[in-house]
């Protein structure tokens, strides 16, 4: 039988604001390691999407005195106009405003948690914080508000349907230490494991529609609808037509691995995993739960002026160096920072000096002294490349190729093809096309990092031709 396609999906974004660069993160790394198993032959599916039904959305169209359908419409196009700026080659686009391809989904996935007797109605009085479209209690309070938004949440009292996520904290908990749902990095698993530990509550499923205005109607009563996280987690199977045409369902889910930042780990390890198994649906295979991008070993914040716009650096330096910076001097599996000036200096070293510079002196050569393009044929990866991409270390397997760089820099240093064709014309000539096939060899392994340079590269390879600069230097 034909391998299942390998299936990654993003988190779906909130569209109350553009997307910063730690958005950018999750996506970019995303893309690279689907791109990774499409240079391997595989079939893949990458989804992504935006979480439109929530109270966030409202507020901030209200704010520039839109209606939410004029504001979303505007912001989904800017969205998508950032991922097409970063190369991310997504299949498809969810929006869980869309009435045809996500609510039938959802609905069906509901009248399952009802079918096991999962959900109840029952009054509800808490705290509510909208920046987290979730329940809050005092404890997680700093001085009566939301240290991570600084709002004071909103005091709630209300009739709500429950579901029954206390029920399987065993069942999930065994789930995850079988490995079943393998959980990466081992720090985000014992971190889950600890808060099943001591057990898991029934979460509210619904609001009223008052005070929510957007979002899925409940099945059999009208004056609520979903909450917002059971609305948005079952994107990862509405969007394969999941309670209606379930062809691309069958075909790929369980998903390969949600991608996700840390903050969202609760939803995707706890909530989501419980739904399914009270759906009698399959768990996805993997999280890959990624830390928090900081500027200047700050959170990125308008107050203290060091938040940094994707499309600012895009503009200045081109996507490829952006999907650099993000790919390779950030760790999936911990936080990572960035400044305008690591940027620079980065870029500078390692692009315009470093594989920019190295492609253009082989190239030079081979079009001064060759008279025919070189086969590159069969390319050997190093060793450790595949291994990192299987543990998602996306950052080590792009260390190894540029351990191929460096060496290859070295070559040229230590052989002097520059000088050997003035003297011994055939060993000059030699010596260049080993180097050209191993620059062919190393745009092939850069395609998941740098598709468009990858590109050039093996343009230039194939045309016997000293590529356009790659990365002009910035002063
Ligand atoms: N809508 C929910 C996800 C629902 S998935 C069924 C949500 N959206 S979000 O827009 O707030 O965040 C989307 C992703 O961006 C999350 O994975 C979050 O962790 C990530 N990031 C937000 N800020 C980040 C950084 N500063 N750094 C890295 N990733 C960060 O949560």
């Amino acid at each position: 039988m034909a391998k299942k396609p390998f299936y990654l999906t993003t988190p779906i974004f909130y569209p109350n604001a553009k997307l910063h660069l730690g958005h950018a993160y999750t996506t970019t790394i995303s893309d690279i390691l689907v791109r990774y198993h499409r240079l391997q032959g595989e079939h893949t599916y990458f989804l992504t999407g935006s979480d439109e039904n929530t109270q966030k959305v409202v507020q901030a169209a209200a704010k520039v005195g839109q209606e939410p359908k004029t504001f979303l419409d505007g912001i989904i196009e800017n969205f998508k106009q950032l991922f097409k700026n970063l190369d991310i080659s997504y299949d498809q686009f969810i929006r869980t405003s869309d009435e045809q391809t996500h609510w039938p989904g959802a609905i069906a996935l509901w009248n399952k948690l009802v079918d096991a007797g999962d959900i109840y109605k029952k009054e509800y009085e808490g705290l509510y914080c909208v920046g987290h479209e979730a329940f809050v209690t005092e404890k997680d309070l700093v001085d009566g508000k939301c240290p991570d938004h600084g709002t004071v949440p909103e005091h709630i009292k209300e009739e709500n349907y429950f579901f029954k996520l206390s029920k399987y904290t065993d069942a999930v908990k065994q789930k995850i230490t079988s490995g079943e749902l393998s959980i990466v990095p081992e720090t985000r698993k014992n971190e889950i494991l600890s808060l099943l530990e001591s057990g898991l509550e029934d979460v509210s499923f619904s609001r009223p529609r008052s005070a929510a205005t957007l979002g899925i109607p409940v099945p059999g009563d009208d004056t609520q609808v979903m909450y917002v996280w059971c609305d948005a987690l079952s994107n990862y199977i509405t969007a394969l037509g999941y309670g209606q045409n379930e062809q691309l369902y069958k075909e790929l889910w369980p998903a390969d691995v949600h991608v996700i930042g840390k903050d969202i780990l609760r939803f995707h390890a706890a909530i989501w995993p419980a739904m399914l198994l009270s759906a009698g649906l399959p768990l996805p295979k993997s999280l890959l739960v990624h830390g928090f991008i900081t500027s200047g070993g700050k959170k990125m914040s308008k107050t203290l002026g060091n938040v940094i716009d994707p499309e600012e650096l895009l503009a200045e330096y081109g996507t490829d160096a952006v999907r650099y910076y993000l790919a390779r001097h950030i760790s999936p599996f911990e936080d990572g920072d960035i400044t305008r000036e690591s940027f620079k200096e980065l870029y500078n070293a390692n692009l315009a000096n470093g594989l920019g510079n190295l492609a253009a002196r082989i190239m030079q050569l081979a079009q001064t002294h060759l008279s025919a393009p070189v086969e590159v044929g069969e390319i050997e990866y190093p060793k450790g490349y595949k291994p990192a991409f299987e543990r998602y270390q996306v950052n080590d397997a792009f260390d190894e190729v540029f351990r191929r760089i460096q060496a290859l820099d070295q070559a040229i240093t230590h052989t002097e093809p520059f000088k050997v064709i003035k003297v011994d014309a055939e060993k000059g000539r030699e010596l260049i096309t080993n180097l050209v096939k191993e620059l062919g060899a190393v745009a092939v392994l850069l395609e998941p990092f740098l598709p468009q340079t990858s590109k050039k590269i093996s343009e230039a390879v194939a045309a016997n031709k000293k590529p356009e600069n790659l990365f002009p230097r910035k002063d």
